[in-house]
């Protein structure tokens, strides 16, 4: 996740990105960048860290000029550093392009270019857009001249090559380009969110509308496939097919606050709601180049057939995404896998073989898990590490890195990046048995539905009144069971474990057959369990461990799948999600328990985004 800001108009452009950009900080820190037309020519600066540092570095120069483009980044591709940072420059300079999300097929389209004379100075996949669109532009003034005699001083050549470019991209991308030649823009937005903001007698681009409420009210949202041409007069919007589409214009009436949070009320109900997008990111980012990564002269790649057991290490909610995790490789791989608390690792003793450890951190500095890390490599273990953040102390760890692609999260409840974790450890499964020889085609359905789970997790966010509703329920307990069988056990514990943290009631998750060795004694009226059931070999079981629930009278709250006609006959509080195979079903399941700890916790009126008595970041043992 990045942040983009483009502006035509009267003001001074320097000065207006640079106190706009500032705002989108919330989407990455790790380096920044703007780009302002001077007369013929663009001028960048970039800086490594935060806008603070670019705001310096400006204040060195006397840079002028009424258009421009900025960008605070996150990194995904290549390190944070200058030469990495956006805007990203052509061979020519004549064009500079900022770009939120992920090119998937950045790879091809670079040897593609370097063919063709291009040269690059960045590892992004950013700076092989600006290439592309240069190259497209020489070849349609090529054509133009040879057609007409007329060596072409085409006002409209940057928006052509731009709509020539855009079908030739996969991923997920919002882009701005500005060029030496015209006094306009060209915004597109493909998957990643771009708004245009209308003022009078200058226009805006901006990842959300926050930056530019001190400027206008009146905010076009783009839809995928659109190539807008933005100059300080107007703007034109043309549809994926090309077609010039009428703007439509919504006024946005926030207060500040609210804004930074895009509306939402809390940052962790903002993030929950991002999940769709940083699903979608994970997953994509998670294709071909990572793959390739090296450390002391081994690939990962190479790596996965000889893997025969593997040992996750991890704390709190990233240890809850581990252990679903491990039922998803056992089951695809057949390579056994064991669980084991980073603060627990560290003081075990060590064993005969040396696992391949896998150590999850959403932050990469949690104290405990980088012990546990060290101790692993010290062991004589192969380690990976999953990480939300470039640059972090695990990626120094650990011999290879992985990165879920969640973006900043804010609140201290891990959500989004809960989910982008499962979505990189089901990914190492899929990639791991596809290592081996022998039948795919299972695996090859399960990608399938990976890919396109972050549509159920959309369904699931569209209507939350039966959830709010539930959670007014669950706000007057004063302990709550979750259980869940097989791998939505661990999601029964994520969905404890979300609860009590931001909700301050005493939750406990169990595998629901161990309910009668020993909690059952605590059941009664006021004892509230949430049963977790997807449509897997356990779901007539949980159906008789909910029987047993409830002849002890506790109050159940089934989470199923839409059309599971049994829930229904066991109680009346049904949650559902919709139908997709049950080992992707922890997934819209944590975002329904995401959900119901955040209203729970609302309605207790508790101060969600900073919990008592805990950090984002757990830097200590
Ligand atoms: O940054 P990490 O993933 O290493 O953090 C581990 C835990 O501290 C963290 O998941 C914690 O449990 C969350 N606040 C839960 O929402």
């Amino acid at each position: 996740m990045c942040g983009i800001i483009g502006y035509a108009g009267m003001a001074n452009a320097p000065e207006l990105l640079l106190e706009s950009i500032r705002k989108l900080e919330y989407r990455g820190y790790d380096s920044a960048g703007i780009t302002v037309k001077e007369g013929e020519k663009l001028t960048t600066v970039k800086v490594l860290g935060e806008i603070n540092n670019l705001e310096e570095r400006l204040s060195q120069t006397s840079i002028t000029g009424t258009i421009g483009i900025a960008h605070t980044r996150w990194a995904t591709h290549g390190i944070p550093s200058e030469n990495n940072a956006h805007p990203h420059s052509c061979c020519t300079g004549r064009l500079s392009l900022v770009h939120n999300g992920i090119i998937e097929n950045y790879r091809e389209i670079k040897e593609e270019l370097l063919e063709r004379g291009h040269s690059f100075i960045s590892d992004t996949d950013s700076e092989v857009i600006t290439h592309l669109i240069e190259d497209l532009m020489n070849r349609i003034a090529s054509e133009d001249s040879s057609s007409s005699g007329d060596p072409s001083k085409n006002d409209d050549l940057l928006l052509r090559a731009v709509k020539e470019a855009v079908p030739k991209l996969h991923g997920a991308f919002a882009l701005v380009i500005a060029s030496s030649d015209v006094d306009y823009l060209v915004g597109v937005r493909e998957k990643s969110p771009l708004v245009v903001g209308k003022g009078t007698g200058e226009n805006f681009f901006a990842s959300d509308v926050y930056p530019l409420l001190k400027y206008t009210s009146d905010m076009v949202y783009l839809n995928d496939g659109d190539v807008v041409k933005l100059d300080k007069d107007g703007f034109t919007i043309f549809d994926s097919l090309g077609n010039s589409v009428k703007p439509i214009i919504e006024v946005i009436d926030w207060d500040v606050e609210g804004a930074q949070k895009s509306g939402y009320e809390h940052f962790m109900l903002k993030e929950i709601h991002e999940q769709v997008e940083s699903i979608h990111n994970t997953y994509i980012g998670m294709g071909g180049e990572n793959l390739f990564l090296m450390k002391e002269g081994k690939e990962l790649r190479s790596v996965f057939p000889h893997i025969s057991d593997i040992e996750i290490i991890a704390c709190g909610t990233s240890y809850n995404a581990g252990t679903i995790g491990k039922y998803f490789l056992e089951q695809v791989t057949g390579i056994p896998v064991t669980m084991a608390h980073a603060s627990e690792y560290r003081y075990s003793s060590p064993v005969t073989h040396n696992p391949f450890i896998i150590a999850i951190s959403q932050s990469g500095e949690t104290a405990d898990t980088l012990a546990a890390l060290r101790e692993a490599r010290k062991r004589g273990s192969l380690t990976l590490a999953i990480t939300n953040v470039v640059g972090s102390n695990i990626t120094r760890t650990a011999d290879f890195t992985l990165f879920t692609r969640a973006g900043p999260e804010i609140g201290v409840a891990a959500t989004k990046t809960f989910t982008a974790q499962i979505i990189v450890l089901y990914m190492i499964a899929i990639l791991m048995k596809r290592s081996k020889r022998g039948e795919q085609s299972e695996v090859d359905a399960l990608e399938a539905s990976l890919r396109s789970i972050n549509r159920v997790v959309q369904r699931v966010l569209v209507n939350t009144d039966q959830i709010k509703e539930y959670a007014r329920f669950l706000s007057k307990a004063s302990t709550i069971f979750f259980i869940g069988r097989n791998i939505n056990y661990p999601t029964a514990e994520e969905g404890s474990l979300k609860l009590k943290e931001i909700s301050y009631i005493h939750a406990e998750a169990y595998p629901a057959g161990e309910l009668k060795h020993g909690p059952l004694a605590l059941l009664s009226k006021e004892t509230p369990v949430v049963a977790l059931i997807s449509g897997d070999h356990v779901r007539e079981k949980m159906y008789s461990n909910i029987g047993e629930v409830m002849a002890r009278e506790a109050p159940v709250l089934i989470v199923a799948e839409e059309g599971d006609e049994m829930a229904n006959k066991y109680t009346d509080r049904v949650l559902t999600y919709p139908k997709c195979p049950p080992l992707m079903s922890p997934i819209p399941i944590s975002v329904i328990l995401q959900l119901l700890a955040y209203y729970t916790a609302k309605e207790r009126d508790c101060t969600i985004d900073k919990p008592r008595n805990l950090a984002k970041s757990v830097t200590v043992e």
